[in-house]
């Protein structure tokens, strides 16, 4: 049967942006429900450089649920899609039942499209499934007139997405419940708590994709006693330590403890058994330059981290980037004579000294980097008021030029 494209959908976009980790979540206790085996906490990532968009449609004419991701339309049968979907609908309607009047009854019963967009491209090996399922959950969440916590849901999608439903610095709270009501993310320090802080993707040029996050930690559980050790003995201490660094802006501890924290994550991934390989040749020499970096200035200037992939993320003081950056272009030579080499907020020129070149003493390691996206931490998801925004049409179906 032919939809009826006559009825007037109920339209919603919104933004939601990219979250790194500097305490890593690695592991499951509940697959159903996402719970890990130990809180963790991560940066929010500014959307001015990496965001997903989504529209939201919900109209009596449309006959099914559907989705279209990045230009395509994909099955909208995926078990975390209907979690998501499910846990919202579920939430709307208890308001309603409770007597919330924000709550849309009438869109309640009526089925929903849904289209996203990365403004960063997927090859780019960035992990998009974090801001795709927070912002899901919040253009959901708005379309039927859901407030309050969301986190709980988004997490429901992966896990990772939890905290990319806050700005600035954010904690995911493992909690200890059985049915997951209190595995929650919550905000540690707004984005304009540490304005000087800077962060640089540093896209590495990868031959292979990797093991997906997913079934990469479902073996770590079943196999690594490191992880085991990690999550009940190190990662509690971590977590205080990491949020009193970041209360008090001491960039040396909050790197240190950045740096350690990814290691022994990538040390979990090699203790897996068979062991996962997620750092390339091109991971280990920019955690070479990191160290000898830091060590030819004798204070902590700059730290990496590393998720399931081999792009690094650096973090550092703005009065660091040009020098650090300059340094990687030098050791990592590109392609093309620097055009488009550094993307996202401007990084002013610098001179590198030839001390530092020798003191840091690395082969030159041409086009292991593809580009640089600059950029700093970054607020929480966001409604787009503009209507010309919608990535669906008035008839609730993707615009053509996507
Ligand atoms: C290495 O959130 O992608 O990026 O919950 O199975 O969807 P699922 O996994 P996901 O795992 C992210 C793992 C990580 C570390 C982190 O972001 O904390």
């Amino acid at each position: 049967m032919p939809e009826d494209r006559t009825e007037q959908p109920h339209i919603v976009t919104c933004t939601a942006p990219v979250n790194i980790a500097v305490i890593k979540y690695w592991g499951k206790r509940n697959e159903d429900l996402i719970l890990p085996i130990n809180s963790s906490l991560s940066v929010t990532l500014h959307q001015d450089q990496l965001k997903t968009t989504t529209t939201v449609a919900t109209s009596r004419s449309f006959q099914e649920d559907r989705i279209w991701l990045n230009g395509k339309e994909e099955d909208i049968t995926h078990p975390r899609l209907q979690s998501c979907l499910r846990e919202i609908r579920r939430l709307a309607r208890k308001r309603r039942n409770d007597g919330d009047s924000g709550v849309d009854s009438a869109s309640l019963s009526h089925k929903v499209h849904i289209c996203s967009v990365n403004n960063f491209p997927t090859a780019a090996g960035l992990a998009s499934s974090a801001a795709g399922f927070a912002c899901l959950v919040y253009s959901l969440a708005r379309v039927f007139g859901v407030e309050g916590e969301l986190s709980g849901i988004a997490r429901q999608g992966s896990g990772s997405a939890c905290r990319s439903m806050y700005g600035g610095f954010v904690q995911w709270i493992m909690g200890n419940k059985e049915d997951g009501k209190d595995s929650l993310a919550q905000q540690v320090e707004p984005e304009t708590h540490w304005p000087e802080l800077r962060i640089l993707v540093l896209v590495a040029s990868a031959e292979r994709k990797p093991v997906g996050s997913t079934s990469g930690m479902q073996t770590s559980v079943k196999t690594s006693c490191l992880l085991k050790h990690r999550a009940e003995s190190v990662v509690p201490g971590r977590m205080v330590e990491m949020t009193e660094a970041i209360r008090k802006k001491d960039f040396a501890a909050f790197a240190e403890l950045t740096m350690k924290d990814s290691n022994q994550f990538h040390a979990t991934c090699l203790d897996t058994c068979p062991p996962i390989f997620y750092l390339n040749h091109v991971s280990q020499q920019i955690i070479s330059l990191v160290h000898r970096y830091n060590k030819h200035y004798g204070e902590t200037r700059v730290a990496y981290t590393f998720d399931a992939g081999p792009n690094a993320v650096i973090f550092t003081l703005q009065q660091h980037v040009p020098e650090f950056v300059h340094m990687v272009q030098y050791f990592f030579p590109p392609e093309t004579n620097g055009a488009d080499f550094i993307k996202g907020l401007p990084v002013n020129c610098a001179s590198l000294s030839e001390e530092l070149k020798q003191g840091i003493g690395l082969e030159p390691m041409p086009k292991g980097i593809n580009y640089i996206i600059s950029t700093k931490a970054g607020p929480g998801p966001r409604v787009v008021e503009d209507p010309t925004q919608h990535l669906l049409l008035s008839d609730g179906f993707p615009k053509k030029t996507m």
